[in-house]
């Protein structure tokens, strides 16, 4: 199985996106994760839709639009519009999973479903085989650079199993404090989507970075 990565772009270079994007690109990123902030369901505040159809504009790599929003049902159709080819939604705000999960199909984008990790991963298992993608949050939603939680493996593992068992082939997305060390980790316990912030966008040469995470993982992977 391969191993995608989705640099998450909430601390990378405003004032330099082009040249952000290509850099990714050139590294050999095969998506963009957007965190997108209400002040609501989160307390900051990201990325208003000029400035997402904008990056999306820029970039031709599938954006996966992860919606830290309270009622995602009335905003979804915004982030489709603004280049969004994913739409991945806390399970704790949506007032009919099934339904919005349905709604993004019929639009054309692939859905993502995730809740925060201190949540029990039951909600996400029992929806696997509906979605494209199911994010596992390894931090508390809102901030990057924080630190990774090591507790969420098991809820990883959990959702790995009842895909291998019921013949479910989907993104299992990880997201917060993702580096060399904790990368691995996630991988072997299931992960095939690495969302990384910081360790790529702090290190000076992003390809690299993104190449290492590769790297790093080879032998998790192959543990399957
Ligand atoms: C946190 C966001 C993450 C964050 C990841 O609310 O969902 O996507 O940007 O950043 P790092 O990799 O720095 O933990
Ligand atoms: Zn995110």
């Amino acid at each position: 199985m391969s191993l995608f990565i989705h640099p998450s772009i909430l601390n990378a270079d405003h004032h330099n996106m082009q040249s952000e994007f290509d850099r990714v690109v050139a590294g050999g990123a095969d998506g963009i994760h957007l965190d997108i902030m209400d002040g609501k369901f989160v307390e900051p505040v990201t990325f208003d839709l000029g400035t997402i159809e904008r990056y999306t504009a820029m970039c031709g790599l599938p954006f996966d639009a992860h919606l830290m929003i309270v009622e995602p049902e009335k905003h979804a159709d915004d982030y489709i519009a603004a280049g969004a080819d994913l739409v991945t939604f806390h399970l704790e705000v949506a007032e009919n999973p099934e339904r919005l999960i349905d709604h993004l199909h019929g639009r054309g984008v692939k859905a993502g479903i995730t809740v925060n990790p201190d949540k029990s991963a039951e909600g996400m298992i029992r929806l696997a085989d509906r979605v494209d993608l199911v994010l596992f949050m390894s931090v508390f939603p809102g901030y990057g650079g924080q630190k990774f939680m090591p507790e969420v493996l098991e809820n990883v593992r959990a959702l790995k199993r009842h895909c291998v068992e019921h013949g479910i082939e989907i993104m299992i997305q990880i997201d917060g404090g993702i580096n060399l060390e904790t990368a691995p980790r996630a991988v072997a316990a299931g992960v095939n989507n690495l969302v990384a912030g910081t360790f790529i966008f702090r290190s000076p040469d992003y390809g690299a970075a993104i190449q290492e995470l590769r790297r790093a993982c080879e032998k998790a992977e192959s543990d399957f």
